[in-house]
């Protein structure tokens, strides 16, 4: 089981920035990763803010250095990342899914968002910053965030989140190590069999409107593959399509 460096903090900006700064100024092991009680400008996708409650969350980003990955492929880092998570969370009860293209989730309502920050260094990908929030024992929510949950409000007690941080990061080192032994089929094979609505036709919307769809597929590149209900194929990159979900 890899030694893996927890630096905690009381309160930080974000844990992906402070992280980011940190590997600027010193050289920072593999894996490091920074864990924060509360965060006051918690980045999140598309330019949202996260929002969650002091010391009630896992808010907290590790850094990786995959030199060997090419920037075509780096969505297998968002796979290892959500696999790692789902597979942690499966302890706790069942219903949980990987929401393409990176969101954690347990029925129709989201537990954990994941914003991954790459720098490259001509086609490879010299460092990656992976900021993870997991809700675990908030009670309510109050943000506009539309649909949250927390692991204390679908088990009915508290948990302990840093033991939940600490297998989720040795989840992580296990499928990092598989990502460099080259199996990023059997990575692929296991997002694809973790997906949120993975079977059956459902509601999305793009920019042309509302439509019926089944995920067939998940190209290497992270695009999302449909075939409506027209027998017509759609391929659509992060933020060009919605699920539209049951609680809205
Ligand atoms: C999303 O919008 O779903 C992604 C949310 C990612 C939030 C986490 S919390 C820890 C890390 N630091 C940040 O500023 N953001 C990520």
């Amino acid at each position: 089981m890899p030694q893996v460096n927890i630096i905690r903090i009381t309160e930080t900006d974000s844990t992906n920035r402070y992280l980011s700064a940190l590997c600027t100024k010193q050289k920072v092991a593999e894996l490091t990763t920074v864990l924060a009680d509360y965060q006051t400008a918690g980045r999140g996708q598309r330019g949202n803010s996260w929002e969650a409650e002091r010391s009630q969350n896992l808010l907290f980003s590790f850094v990786l250095y995959p030199s060997f990955l090419e920037a075509k492929k780096q969505f297998l880092l968002s796979q290892i990342a959500s696999l790692a998570i789902k597979e942690e969370l499966d302890n706790y009860s069942e219903g949980f899914s990987i929401k393409w293209p990176n969101d954690i989730y347990w029925l129709e309502k989201k537990i954990c968002g994941i914003l991954i920050e790459n720098d490259l260094t001509g086609s490879y990908i010299s460092q990656s910053i992976s900021g993870i929030g997991v809700n675990i024992n908030q009670d309510s929510f109050h943000s506009s965030a539309p649909n949250p949950v927390s692991l204390k409000q679908i088990t009915g007690k508290s948990q302990d989140a840093e033991s939940i941080l600490r297998s989720i990061l040795n989840r992580v080192s296990d499928y990092y190590a598989m990502l460099r032994k080259g199996e990023t089929t059997k990575i692929a094979e296991r997002y694809h069999a973790s997906l949120f609505r993975r079977n059956g036709m459902h509601p999305y919307i793009d920019k042309a409107g509302q439509f019926t769809a089944e995920i067939i597929g998940i190209a290497p590149e992270g695009y999302l593959i449909l075939l409506d209900e027209s027998g017509t194929e759609r391929k659509y990159a992060f933020k060009e399509v919605s699920y539209l979900l049951n609680n809205h």
